[in-house]
Protein backbone atom coordinates (compact mmCIF):
# COMPACT_ATOMS: atom_id res chain seq x y z
CA UNK A 1 0.00 0.00 0.00
CA UNK A 2 1.69 3.45 -1.17
CA UNK A 3 -0.98 5.70 -0.12
CA UNK A 4 -0.90 9.09 -0.71
CA UNK A 5 0.03 11.71 2.17
CA UNK A 6 0.11 15.44 2.66
CA UNK A 7 2.50 17.19 5.97
CA UNK A 8 1.61 20.35 6.56
CA UNK A 9 4.19 22.76 7.92
CA UNK A 10 5.23 26.20 8.74
CA UNK A 11 6.20 28.01 5.68
CA UNK A 12 9.93 27.33 5.40
CA UNK A 13 9.92 23.97 7.36
CA UNK A 14 9.10 22.22 3.46
CA UNK A 15 12.32 21.10 2.84
CA UNK A 16 13.21 19.73 6.76
CA UNK A 17 9.85 17.86 6.75
CA UNK A 18 11.14 16.74 3.33
CA UNK A 19 14.44 15.81 4.65
CA UNK A 20 12.61 14.19 7.57
CA UNK A 21 10.02 11.82 5.53
CA UNK A 22 13.12 10.52 3.84
CA UNK A 23 15.75 10.04 6.88
CA UNK A 24 13.48 7.95 8.56
CA UNK A 25 12.56 6.12 5.16
CA UNK A 26 8.89 6.89 6.05
CA UNK A 27 8.17 7.36 2.21
CA UNK A 28 9.15 8.89 -1.15
CA UNK A 29 8.39 13.01 -1.57
CA UNK A 30 6.25 13.60 -4.16
CA UNK A 31 6.16 17.17 -4.43
CA UNK A 32 7.01 20.23 -2.40
CA UNK A 33 4.19 23.27 -2.39
CA UNK A 34 3.67 26.20 0.36
CA UNK A 35 3.47 24.80 3.49
CA UNK A 36 3.15 21.51 2.22
CA UNK A 37 5.00 18.13 1.61
CA UNK A 38 3.01 15.50 -0.62
CA UNK A 39 4.62 11.94 -0.02
CA UNK A 40 3.94 8.38 -0.42
CA UNK A 41 4.18 5.63 2.46
CA UNK A 42 3.64 1.86 3.17
CA UNK A 43 4.33 2.74 7.22
CA UNK A 44 1.13 2.52 9.43
CA UNK A 45 1.20 5.58 11.49
CA UNK A 46 2.88 8.24 10.25
CA UNK A 47 4.54 10.55 13.07
CA UNK A 48 6.46 13.36 11.57
CA UNK A 49 8.12 15.88 14.87
CA UNK A 50 8.65 18.84 12.35
CA UNK A 51 5.21 18.67 10.73
CA UNK A 52 2.30 20.49 11.99
CA UNK A 53 -0.19 17.51 10.87
CA UNK A 54 -0.47 15.13 8.57
CA UNK A 55 -3.57 14.12 6.34
CA UNK A 56 -4.75 11.68 3.55
CA UNK A 57 -4.83 13.27 0.44
CA UNK A 58 -8.03 13.29 -1.26
CA UNK A 59 -8.62 15.46 -4.32
CA UNK A 60 -7.39 18.23 -6.08
CA UNK A 61 -8.23 20.51 -9.22
CA UNK A 62 -7.16 23.84 -10.38
CA UNK A 63 -7.94 26.53 -7.86
CA UNK A 64 -10.75 28.58 -8.45
CA UNK A 65 -11.15 32.05 -8.79
CA UNK A 66 -10.83 35.00 -6.07
CA UNK A 67 -14.74 35.98 -5.77
CA UNK A 68 -17.92 34.38 -3.87
CA UNK A 69 -19.24 33.60 -7.29
CA UNK A 70 -16.03 31.08 -8.44
CA UNK A 71 -16.76 29.07 -4.92
CA UNK A 72 -19.78 26.83 -6.53
CA UNK A 73 -16.61 25.14 -8.42
CA UNK A 74 -15.31 23.36 -5.18
CA UNK A 75 -18.41 20.92 -4.85
CA UNK A 76 -16.31 19.18 -7.65
CA UNK A 77 -13.27 17.88 -5.53
CA UNK A 78 -16.08 16.12 -2.96
CA UNK A 79 -17.25 14.33 -6.67
CA UNK A 80 -13.70 13.50 -7.43
CA UNK A 81 -13.26 12.34 -3.50
CA UNK A 82 -13.52 8.44 -3.24
CA UNK A 83 -14.62 9.18 0.70
CA UNK A 84 -15.58 5.59 1.55
CA UNK A 85 -11.49 4.14 0.59
CA UNK A 86 -10.11 7.45 2.63
CA UNK A 87 -12.38 6.54 5.39
CA UNK A 88 -11.36 3.34 5.90
CA UNK A 89 -7.85 4.03 5.09
CA UNK A 90 -7.77 6.14 8.01
CA UNK A 91 -9.56 3.75 10.25
CA UNK A 92 -6.74 1.21 9.21
CA UNK A 93 -4.02 4.05 10.08
CA UNK A 94 -5.75 4.98 13.12
CA UNK A 95 -5.86 1.58 14.29
CA UNK A 96 -9.05 2.49 15.80
CA UNK A 97 -12.90 1.66 15.16
CA UNK A 98 -14.07 5.10 15.33
CA UNK A 99 -17.65 5.80 14.27
CA UNK A 100 -18.28 8.61 12.28
CA UNK A 101 -20.76 10.84 13.38
CA UNK A 102 -20.08 14.15 11.07
CA UNK A 103 -17.37 16.18 9.42
CA UNK A 104 -16.28 19.47 9.51
CA UNK A 105 -13.57 21.39 6.77
CA UNK A 106 -11.10 24.46 7.76
CA UNK A 107 -9.97 25.83 4.51
CA UNK A 108 -7.12 28.64 4.01
CA UNK A 109 -6.14 30.10 0.67
CA UNK A 110 -3.39 32.55 -0.54
CA UNK A 111 -3.63 35.68 -2.17
CA UNK A 112 -6.39 38.59 -2.05
CA UNK A 113 -10.08 36.49 -2.39
CA UNK A 114 -13.23 38.59 -1.82
CA UNK A 115 -14.56 35.46 0.16
CA UNK A 116 -13.87 33.96 3.41
CA UNK A 117 -12.23 30.52 4.70
CA UNK A 118 -16.22 29.90 5.71
CA UNK A 119 -17.53 30.53 2.72
CA UNK A 120 -15.64 27.66 0.86
CA UNK A 121 -15.61 25.59 3.49
CA UNK A 122 -19.83 25.74 3.56
CA UNK A 123 -19.40 25.12 -0.15
CA UNK A 124 -17.26 21.50 0.36
CA UNK A 125 -18.75 20.44 3.51
CA UNK A 126 -22.26 20.31 2.57
CA UNK A 127 -21.14 18.40 -0.69
CA UNK A 128 -19.03 15.98 1.12
CA UNK A 129 -21.30 15.15 4.03
CA UNK A 130 -23.98 14.55 1.80
CA UNK A 131 -21.95 12.11 -0.29
CA UNK A 132 -21.22 10.32 3.49
CA UNK A 133 -24.59 10.88 4.33
CA UNK A 134 -23.82 12.52 7.57
CA UNK A 135 -24.14 15.86 9.36
CA UNK A 136 -21.94 18.61 8.29
CA UNK A 137 -20.63 21.27 11.02
CA UNK A 138 -20.10 24.88 9.93
CA UNK A 139 -17.13 26.51 12.07
CA UNK A 140 -19.05 29.64 11.03
CA UNK A 141 -20.66 30.22 14.47
CA UNK A 142 -17.26 29.12 16.82
CA UNK A 143 -18.91 26.31 18.43
CA UNK A 144 -16.62 23.27 18.20
CA UNK A 145 -17.43 20.06 16.45
CA UNK A 146 -19.49 17.33 18.55
CA UNK A 147 -17.26 14.43 19.04
CA UNK A 148 -16.82 12.09 16.26
CA UNK A 149 -16.46 14.50 13.30
CA UNK A 150 -13.65 13.90 10.92
CA UNK A 151 -11.55 16.90 10.24
CA UNK A 152 -11.01 17.81 6.34
CA UNK A 153 -8.72 20.23 4.71
CA UNK A 154 -8.76 22.13 1.86
CA UNK A 155 -6.25 24.80 0.71
CA UNK A 156 -6.27 26.77 -1.97
CA UNK A 157 -2.53 27.72 -3.41
CA UNK A 158 -3.97 30.08 -6.51
CA UNK A 159 -2.88 26.87 -8.62
CA UNK A 160 -4.67 24.54 -6.89
CA UNK A 161 -7.37 23.51 -4.51
CA UNK A 162 -6.64 20.55 -2.56
CA UNK A 163 -9.04 18.66 -0.27
CA UNK A 164 -7.33 16.38 2.62
CA UNK A 165 -8.69 14.30 5.30
CA UNK A 166 -7.30 14.74 9.01
CA UNK A 167 -5.83 11.32 10.50
CA UNK A 168 -5.61 12.13 13.71
CA UNK A 169 -8.40 13.41 16.32
CA UNK A 170 -4.98 15.39 17.95
CA UNK A 171 -2.83 17.64 15.30
CA UNK A 172 0.77 16.13 15.93
CA UNK A 173 2.31 19.53 16.89
CA UNK A 174 0.10 19.22 20.22
CA UNK A 175 2.83 17.26 21.85
CA UNK A 176 1.81 15.18 25.30
CA UNK A 177 5.16 16.10 27.08
CA UNK A 178 3.93 20.21 26.87
CA UNK A 179 1.54 19.98 29.88
CA UNK A 180 3.04 23.79 31.33
CA UNK A 181 3.93 26.52 28.91
CA UNK A 182 5.45 30.08 29.27
CA UNK A 183 4.76 33.32 26.76
CA UNK A 184 6.76 33.01 24.02
CA UNK A 185 7.25 29.09 24.15
CA UNK A 186 8.08 27.88 20.62
CA UNK A 187 6.05 25.91 18.40
CA UNK A 188 7.23 22.20 18.94
CA UNK A 189 7.62 20.98 15.18
CA UNK A 190 10.41 24.58 14.83
CA UNK A 191 12.10 23.47 17.46
CA UNK A 192 12.01 19.79 16.25
CA UNK A 193 13.45 21.09 12.62
CA UNK A 194 15.88 23.23 14.56
CA UNK A 195 17.30 20.36 16.48
CA UNK A 196 17.61 18.40 13.44
CA UNK A 197 19.65 20.96 11.71
CA UNK A 198 21.68 20.87 14.98
CA UNK A 199 23.13 17.32 14.23
CA UNK A 200 23.24 16.41 17.29
CA UNK A 201 25.17 13.03 18.13
CA UNK A 202 25.86 10.35 21.18
CA UNK A 203 27.92 12.31 24.10
CA UNK A 204 27.53 15.63 22.48
CA UNK A 205 26.40 18.65 25.15
CA UNK A 206 23.80 21.11 24.15
CA UNK A 207 23.12 24.03 26.14
CA UNK A 208 19.79 25.94 25.57
CA UNK A 209 20.56 29.12 27.91
CA UNK A 210 17.47 30.55 27.43
CA UNK A 211 15.33 27.66 27.63
CA UNK A 212 11.72 29.13 28.69
CA UNK A 213 9.55 25.72 29.03
CA UNK A 214 12.41 23.47 27.40
CA UNK A 215 10.64 22.67 24.13
CA UNK A 216 14.31 22.77 22.45
CA UNK A 217 15.77 20.92 24.71
CA UNK A 218 12.76 18.26 25.15
CA UNK A 219 12.58 18.08 20.81
CA UNK A 220 16.25 17.43 20.98
CA UNK A 221 16.32 14.97 23.47
CA UNK A 222 13.58 12.92 21.97
CA UNK A 223 15.61 12.28 18.71
CA UNK A 224 18.86 12.00 19.84
CA UNK A 225 18.85 10.76 23.95
CA UNK A 226 22.38 9.35 24.04
CA UNK A 227 23.73 13.35 24.53
CA UNK A 228 23.50 15.85 27.69
CA UNK A 229 21.16 18.54 27.54
CA UNK A 230 21.49 21.63 30.09
CA UNK A 231 18.87 24.16 30.04
CA UNK A 232 18.72 27.73 32.06
CA UNK A 233 16.30 30.53 32.37
CA UNK A 234 16.01 33.92 34.52
CA UNK A 235 12.36 33.00 35.38
CA UNK A 236 11.45 30.92 38.19
CA UNK A 237 8.35 29.78 36.06
CA UNK A 238 10.31 29.05 33.32
CA UNK A 239 12.33 26.24 35.40
CA UNK A 240 9.32 25.22 36.79
CA UNK A 241 7.49 24.62 33.47
CA UNK A 242 11.12 22.99 32.20
CA UNK A 243 11.41 20.60 34.44
CA UNK A 244 8.06 19.02 34.78
CA UNK A 245 7.88 19.39 30.99
CA UNK A 246 11.54 17.20 30.23
CA UNK A 247 10.56 14.55 33.31
CA UNK A 248 12.55 11.11 32.56
CA UNK A 249 14.47 12.49 29.54
CA UNK A 250 18.24 13.40 29.99
CA UNK A 251 17.70 17.45 30.47
CA UNK A 252 19.16 19.26 33.09
CA UNK A 253 17.31 22.76 34.13
CA UNK A 254 18.53 24.98 36.30
CA UNK A 255 17.93 28.78 36.78
CA UNK A 256 20.81 31.44 35.89
CA UNK A 257 21.36 34.48 34.00
CA UNK A 258 22.04 33.49 30.23
CA UNK A 259 24.95 36.19 30.56
CA UNK A 260 26.64 34.26 33.53
CA UNK A 261 26.58 30.35 32.99
CA UNK A 262 27.64 27.94 35.41
CA UNK A 263 29.67 25.90 32.79
CA UNK A 264 33.37 26.01 31.97
CA UNK A 265 34.97 27.49 29.07
CA UNK A 266 34.58 25.35 25.53
CA UNK A 267 32.26 23.02 27.26
CA UNK A 268 29.73 23.15 25.08
CA UNK A 269 28.87 21.22 21.67
CA UNK A 270 25.61 22.86 20.64
CA UNK A 271 23.79 26.03 21.20
CA UNK A 272 19.84 25.73 20.56
CA UNK A 273 17.86 28.78 21.51
CA UNK A 274 15.36 31.31 20.84
CA UNK A 275 16.69 34.40 22.92
CA UNK A 276 14.20 36.78 24.87
CA UNK A 277 14.84 39.16 21.80
CA UNK A 278 11.04 38.78 20.59
CA UNK A 279 7.96 40.85 20.78
CA UNK A 280 6.37 38.08 23.45
CA UNK A 281 9.37 37.59 25.66
CA UNK A 282 11.60 40.14 27.31
CA UNK A 283 15.27 40.09 28.04
CA UNK A 284 15.81 40.72 31.86
CA UNK A 285 18.86 40.76 34.05
CA UNK A 286 22.20 41.10 32.84
CA UNK A 287 21.11 40.29 28.98
CA UNK A 288 18.59 43.08 29.30
CA UNK A 289 21.35 45.36 30.86
CA UNK A 290 23.70 44.58 27.93
CA UNK A 291 22.87 42.37 25.09
CA UNK A 292 25.89 41.56 23.97
CA UNK A 293 27.30 39.36 26.71
CA UNK A 294 24.53 37.37 25.46
CA UNK A 295 26.66 36.81 22.68
CA UNK A 296 30.04 36.65 24.94
CA UNK A 297 28.83 33.98 27.02
CA UNK A 298 27.79 32.12 24.25
CA UNK A 299 31.58 32.25 22.45
CA UNK A 300 32.74 31.33 25.96
CA UNK A 301 31.11 28.08 26.54
CA UNK A 302 30.96 27.20 22.95
CA UNK A 303 33.87 24.65 21.99
CA UNK A 304 36.04 25.60 19.26
CA UNK A 305 34.26 22.94 16.75
CA UNK A 306 30.76 23.56 18.29
CA UNK A 307 27.68 25.30 16.27
CA UNK A 308 24.30 27.02 17.30
CA UNK A 309 21.06 27.24 15.89
CA UNK A 310 19.36 29.97 16.99
CA UNK A 311 15.76 31.69 15.82
CA UNK A 312 16.33 35.50 15.55
CA UNK A 313 13.68 37.90 15.12
CA UNK A 314 15.33 39.93 12.24
CA UNK A 315 18.93 40.14 10.76
CA UNK A 316 20.03 43.42 12.74
CA UNK A 317 20.41 40.71 15.57
CA UNK A 318 23.00 38.46 13.63
CA UNK A 319 25.32 41.10 13.89
CA UNK A 320 25.98 40.32 17.02
CA UNK A 321 26.83 36.64 16.07
CA UNK A 322 29.25 38.44 13.46
CA UNK A 323 31.00 40.69 15.62
CA UNK A 324 31.53 37.87 18.45
CA UNK A 325 33.47 35.49 15.82
CA UNK A 326 30.15 33.68 14.71
CA UNK A 327 29.64 33.17 10.98
CA UNK A 328 25.99 31.67 9.51
CA UNK A 329 26.70 28.65 7.69
CA UNK A 330 23.10 28.75 7.05
CA UNK A 331 19.94 30.86 7.24
CA UNK A 332 16.29 30.39 6.85
CA UNK A 333 13.49 32.54 6.79
CA UNK A 334 10.20 31.22 8.26
CA UNK A 335 6.58 32.74 9.07
CA UNK A 336 5.68 31.96 12.38
CA UNK A 337 2.29 33.10 14.42
CA UNK A 338 2.47 36.52 12.35
CA UNK A 339 6.08 36.91 12.60
CA UNK A 340 8.99 35.98 9.94
CA UNK A 341 11.81 34.98 11.93
CA UNK A 342 15.19 33.64 10.86
CA UNK A 343 16.36 30.28 11.67
CA UNK A 344 20.52 30.73 11.98
CA UNK A 345 22.85 28.25 12.21
CA UNK A 346 26.55 29.58 13.25
CA UNK A 347 30.05 28.20 13.70
CA UNK A 348 32.60 29.85 15.06
CA UNK A 349 34.50 31.91 12.26
CA UNK A 350 37.43 29.54 11.92
CA UNK A 351 35.46 26.55 11.42
CA UNK A 352 33.02 27.97 8.85
CA UNK A 353 36.57 28.74 6.84
CA UNK A 354 37.61 25.25 7.10
CA UNK A 355 34.34 24.24 6.06
CA UNK A 356 34.18 26.13 2.85
CA UNK A 357 37.88 25.06 2.41
CA UNK A 358 36.58 21.29 2.29
CA UNK A 359 33.62 21.99 0.21
CA UNK A 360 35.76 23.98 -2.56
CA UNK A 361 38.46 20.79 -2.71
CA UNK A 362 35.99 17.97 -3.44
CA UNK A 363 33.73 20.86 -5.86
CA UNK A 364 30.58 21.43 -3.59
CA UNK A 365 28.95 24.80 -2.50
CA UNK A 366 29.14 25.11 1.25
CA UNK A 367 26.16 25.70 2.53
C1 LIG B 1 11.43 33.20 23.77
S1 LIG B 1 11.50 32.58 25.38
C2 LIG B 1 12.14 30.96 25.17
C3 LIG B 1 11.06 30.01 24.88
C4 LIG B 1 11.49 28.55 24.88
N1 LIG B 1 12.33 28.23 23.73
C5 LIG B 1 10.26 27.65 24.93
O1 LIG B 1 10.00 26.89 24.00
O2 LIG B 1 9.51 27.75 25.90
C6 LIG B 1 12.88 33.45 26.03
C7 LIG B 1 13.23 33.08 27.46
O3 LIG B 1 14.36 33.87 27.85
C8 LIG B 1 14.29 34.03 29.24
N2 LIG B 1 15.23 35.10 29.65
C9 LIG B 1 15.09 36.45 29.56
N3 LIG B 1 16.21 37.05 30.01
C10 LIG B 1 17.06 36.06 30.40
C11 LIG B 1 18.36 36.05 30.94
N4 LIG B 1 19.04 37.19 31.17
N5 LIG B 1 18.92 34.85 31.22
C12 LIG B 1 18.26 33.68 31.00
N6 LIG B 1 17.02 33.64 30.49
C13 LIG B 1 16.43 34.81 30.18
C14 LIG B 1 12.82 34.33 29.50
O4 LIG B 1 12.51 34.07 30.85
C15 LIG B 1 12.15 33.37 28.49
O5 LIG B 1 11.80 32.17 29.15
Amino acid sequence: MHTPLVARCVRGLESAVAAEVLSSGLGVVTDLRHREVHFRTSRPAPQLRTADDVFLFAAERPDVGTTKHDLHALAELAELTDADRLLSLRRALTKTPHRLTGIDVSASFLGRRTFSRYDAEDVIGPALARQLGVPYHSRRTGAASPPGHWGWRLTLDGTRATLMLRINDRPLHRRAYKRHTIPGTLHPPLAAAMAAMADIRPGHVVLDPCCGAGTLLIEAALAQPEARFHGFDLSPDAVTAARANAVDLPVGIRRSDAARLPLPDGEVDRVLCNPPWGSQAHARGLVAADPTRWWTELRRVLAPDGTAVLLLPDPDTLAGALRHDLTPLHIQRIRVSGAQPYIVHLASTDRARRRRATSQASGGAAG
